[in-house]
């Protein structure tokens, strides 16, 4: 069967049995193109809790994503078409360390990304996404009254929120990091730049701080979609320093104008791991538990507070 046919008998099984598919930016194309919704972490934390009415959510993202969605949604089904897909940031942080950190720093708040595990949230008192982490460290700063926070498990998103806000960032660990962003180096951005010399550089703020400053604009994948919409019609290059699928996504919506990717090869594996006959599978085998990602609800109910405290400061 080709992609074509796969796609188009998703798209009617998908409407035959009333299910919502969530994906992020990071998918690949084929699955981007048969998503009810599309978007960064926060618009789908936010869409799977407002706007999907269906029983049954596919969601195409990672792991934790699924789990945020789960957690929003205990009367859903979240059904993740391979559930190996996981972020691998996630595992720099445990429960563990951060019940440590809080009592080496008492009364400061423990900001943790959502890029986590449903347990480190649990023991955080917000969450945040690359969206909106610099607005939620300014809001829990007021909230505490206080000028510093525990931030993990991304030490980069850290450092930018920190240069953002001013207030200080305690990170949990020192070296949380993503291995697709933080492989660009400021060498890749000069030979890029100077191959495209018009481009104008768009980078995720996971990214190192090098690379953020010599960028024209660092935001979240959906922050970056944003744009190059509104962008300027005699702007039309652009250097795309994030996960290959958003350069995809920009190249289909935006035919007139030209995308470069950072560097070579800057793959989410993690992300890849879906795929159309995965979801295919999940649209004839609803029932299948296999892909139904639930949290246990004793930690589920710990981890909606800082998901929810999220959502309303955002
Ligand atoms: P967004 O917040 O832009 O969706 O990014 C999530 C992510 O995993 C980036 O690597
Ligand atoms: Fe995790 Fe990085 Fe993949 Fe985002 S791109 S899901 S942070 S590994």
């Amino acid at each position: 069967m080709t992609a074509k046919q796969l796609q188009e008998e998703i798209l009617s099984l998908k409407k035959k049995n009333d299910v919502t598919i969530l994906a992020h930016y990071y998918q690949p194309i084929e699955i981007q193109e048969i998503a009810d919704f599309l978007g960064d972490s926060l618009e789908l934390s936010s869409t799977a809790k407002e706007k999907a009415n269906s029983e049954y959510i596919i969601f195409a993202g990672v792991d934790f994503m699924a789990e945020t969605a789960s957690i929003l949604n205990p009367d859903k089904h979240i059904l993740i078409p391979n559930p190996e897909s996981c972020c691998p940031m996630a595992a720099f942080l445990t429960p563990e360390m951060v019940l440590e950190f809080k009592k080496k720093n008492r009364g400061l708040p423990a900001v943790v990304y959502v890029n986590s595990t449903a347990t480190v949230k649990a023991e955080s008192d917000i969450c945040c996404t690359s969206a909106n982490a610099v607005k939620i460290v300014e809001k829990i700063s007021h909230e505490f009254d206080i000028d510093s926070v525990l931030f993990g498990p991304d030490a980069n998103l850290a450092d930018y929120t920190e240069q953002l806000s001013k207030i200080h960032t305690i990170k949990m660990p020192e070296n949380g990091h993503c291995y697709v962003h933080s492989q660009i180096i400021k060498e890749d951005i000069k030979i890029i730049t100077e191959k495209y010399p018009k481009a104008e550089l768009l980078v995720h703020p996971e990214c190192i701080r090098e690379v953020r400053e010599l960028a024209k604009l660092v935001g979240s994948t959906t922050g970056m979609y944003n744009y190059v919409k509104e962008s300027n019609s005699n702007i039309n290059e652009f250097i795309i320093g994030t996960e290959v699928g958003l350069l995809e996504r920009l190249t289909q919506d935006f035919p007139t104008k030209r995308f470069y990717l950072a560097k070579e090869k800057l793959i989410c594996h993690n992300m890849k791991k879906h795929n159309l006959d995965l979801i295919k599978y999940l649209l004839e085998n609803l029932d299948d538990k296999t892909f139904e990602v639930k949290v246990p609800l004793k930690i589920a109910e710990r981890a909606i507070k800082p998901i929810e405290k999220m959502l309303e400061f955002s």
